[in-house]
């Protein structure tokens, strides 16, 4: 039980990452503030982990983090039912549809700019001043993505905001360490989740990546156009690497490190 007494606080836990991630630290022993729009989820969740008789506790916290005012209200709601933070996970996020510069218009530069990178600033921000004032060890992982390593073609917003995930995870990890407080992140690549669906509802449908960002998908500006899809990962493939990071003991001396969970497909 990694996670026994630890609380943790874990955006987007109503579906892929963040729902494996929230649903593991709860089955270790955490209690967990799972956050996102969607509560039917997360309360559906909720009762999934209690029914399994996890040790920890899942609490639904409905947030859009689009919203400071709400990204506030998280947090005094996790200080109110557990009295203490030990650990954020930042994982909420969107992709823009594989839209390139010229076709990136405000609104989808605010939806991505203010989900992806603006919150996770603001999380950051609200969970370090927790942190100083606890006094006590503890840690952010922040889901990055591949795209925070590699310029593509295309997605201009999502590489430059998860692009700036990595540059906080370096910047926070540099600054607190002797404070007690580490950040690492994972950046994963393919795995199967409903990010693609959610894009894709919103009308920033990946299925027209062609028309716009020429014959250059992500996949294939990593890879090379033609070649034959990766693998796909699991959702719980990120939550075992977002575990290892958030653990105080297995991770002591560990900050700002990037863990790629993408079956080596970045070294291709
Ligand atoms: N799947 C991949 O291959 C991959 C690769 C690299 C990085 N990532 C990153 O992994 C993270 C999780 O994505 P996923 O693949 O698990 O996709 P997903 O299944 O679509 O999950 C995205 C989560 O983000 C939440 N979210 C989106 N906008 C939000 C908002 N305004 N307020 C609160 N929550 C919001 C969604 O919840 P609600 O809709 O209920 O609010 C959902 O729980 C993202 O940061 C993504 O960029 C994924």
């Amino acid at each position: 039980m990694r996670f026994e007494g630890k609380v943790a606080i874990v955006t987007g836990a109503s579906s892929g990452i963040g729902r494996a991630t929230a649903k593991l630290f709860a089955e270790e022993g955490a209690m967990v503030v799972a956050a996102a729009r969607r509560m039917s989820r997360l309360e559906e969740l909720r009762d999934k982990v209690a029914e399994s008789g996890a040790p920890g506790r899942i609490l639904p916290v409905k947030t859009d983090v689009r919203d400071p005012a709400q990204i506030e209200a998280m947090f005094d709601k996790c200080l109110e039912e557990f009295g203490h933070l030990d650990i954020l996970v930042n994982n909420a996020g969107v992709l823009d549809g594989q839209l390139p510069v010229h076709l990136t218009d405000d609104e989808v530069y605010d939806l991505v700019y203010e989900t992806n990178q603006k919150a996770v600033f603001l999380c950051c921000r609200r969970a370090v001043k927790i942190f100083l004032e606890q006094g006590t060890p503890a840690n952010i992982v922040n889901v990055a993505s591949a795209a925070s390593l590699r310029g593509l073609k295309g997605g201009t917003m999502y590489v430059m905001t998860k692009h700036a995930v990595l540059g906080i995870t370096r910047n926070i990890s540099a600054s607190y360490f002797e404070r007690g407080i580490r950040c690492n992140c994972i950046e994963p690549a393919n795995i199967q989740t409903d990010i693609n669906k959610a894009s894709k509802e919103l009308g920033l449908g990946v299925l027209e990546w062609k028309l716009r960002a020429g014959n250059a998908a992500p996949m294939h500006t990593i890879t090379k156009p033609g070649e034959k899809k990766p693998i796909m990962g699991k959702a719980k493939d990120c939550a075992n690497a977002i575990a290892y990071l958030a653990d105080d003991v297995a991770a002591r001396y560990i900050s700002g490190a990037e863990i790629k969970v993408d079956a080596g497909w970045l070294n291709m």
